[in-house]
């Protein structure tokens, strides 16, 4: 707003300077004091003199943007650098084996926010499917940003093939997982690029198997220049559904020891969703998996359901046994979903 208006008191204050030298240069030579062809090299300098002026209030606004832009780029300088590789211990290639141990785990966002996760127990073995379910806000999406090492407990301890993420090579736990996130995020770049970033060693043909593992191709190849295509700002171009098949693809083609889903299919139509299922289903083979789902359905085949309720694990078992239990919030849930409620 304030350019605009600065725009426009510029631009009067030129014309009605130009107005007032012509009006004044015309009583001039009315007496005789110029000749017209001096006033005619006046208006010529005078442009010459205007326009550089104008240029300069337009620069004024580019050093404006630019200081805007750096205040921005500080912040995130100034967040404190992740340790990746200094640290003690380093899981490599095949000695990761994939299991994960919550020990206690207490965790709160920030010093003075609530605690989210209020002593948290559980183990997973190498291979095994875990389900997480439990209501809106329970920390579904914390546990699993606890396993990648985005965040670290601030009681109790993660450990992943028995060791502590506080002591371990965020590289080489972050290479050997694979998420698939409620929110996917893809970058201003072409699909072929997004898809890659799974896994920047991966080939063009590899790449286009996982595209087609994902049930991405069906949209990618009506796009005008198919995997070529610019997808937009966090990828603005795509619908949902598209953004998660996407993100599908990267984790096919990165194919990590441990996967987490987090509501991989929830923007999906029933279809695309039965398809999709299966294809998650040969990736989940031999590998550590979270699964989030508010769909049971999903669910059921899980080797270990954990049920979240105010920040802990209520219940942990089987769908079979869960749904025995009398009163339970699992049985709740099921029967809530299938309509008994
Ligand atoms: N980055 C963050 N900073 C601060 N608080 C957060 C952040 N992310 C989540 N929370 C809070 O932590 C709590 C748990 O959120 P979380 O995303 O883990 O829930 P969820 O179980 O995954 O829920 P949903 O089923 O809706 O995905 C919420 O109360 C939320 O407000
Ligand atoms: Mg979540």
């Amino acid at each position: 707003m304030i350019w605009s208006s600065i725009n426009f008191y510029q631009r009067t204050i030129v014309l009605l300077t130009q107005i007032s030298i012509f009006v004044i240069s015309v009583g001039l030579i009315q007496k005789g004091n110029i000749t017209i062809g001096e006033l005619i090299a006046l208006n010529g300098y005078a442009a010459m003199i205007f326009g550089p002026f104008v240029v300069l209030g337009r620069q004024w606004q580019t050093i404006q943007n630019g200081i805007l832009a750096l205040e921005r780029v500080e912040k995130i300088l100034e967040l404190p650098t992740e340790e990746y590789e200094n640290s003690k211990n380093t899981l490599n290639g095949n000695d990761f084996k994939g299991s994960v141990e919550f020990k206690n785990v207490f965790f709160a966002y920030k010093k003075n926010e609530p605690t989210v996760l209020k002593g948290i127990n559980f183990k997973v073995n190498p291979g095994e499917t875990v389900a997480l379910v439990g209501e809106s806000g329970v920390g579904k999406s914390t546990a699993m940003e606890l396993v990648s090492g985005y965040y670290f407990p601030t009681k109790g301890g993660v450990l992943i093939d028995g060791y502590d993420t506080k002591d371990t090579s965020l590289k080489s736990i972050r290479q050997n997982i694979a998420i698939v996130p409620q929110e996917p995020v893809l970058f201003n770049d072409t699909v072929k690029h997004n898809i890659k970033y799974g896994s920047f060693k991966a080939t063009d043909e590899e790449m286009k198997n996982a595209a087609k593992e994902a049930h991405a191709d069906v949209f990618i190849e009506q796009f005008p220049k198919k995997y070529g295509q610019v997808v937009g700002e966090r990828g603005i171009r795509l619908s949902v559904g598209q953004k998660q098949r996407i993100a599908i693809a990267r984790a096919m083609l990165r194919n990590p020891k441990i996967l987490i889903l987090d509501e991989p299919t929830s923007a999906l139509d029933a279809k695309t969703e039965k398809f999709i299922t299966e294809s998650l289903e040969r990736l989940m083979e031999d590998k550590t998996t979270f699964v989030i789902a508010h769909r049971l359905s999903t669910v059921r085949k899980a080797d270990k359901i954990l049920v979240f309720k105010a920040g802990k694990v209520v219940e942990e078992g089987k769908h079979d046994d869960l749904i025995r239990i009398k009163d339970g919030v699992y049985k709740y849930l099921y029967e809530y979903q299938v309509g008994l409620h």
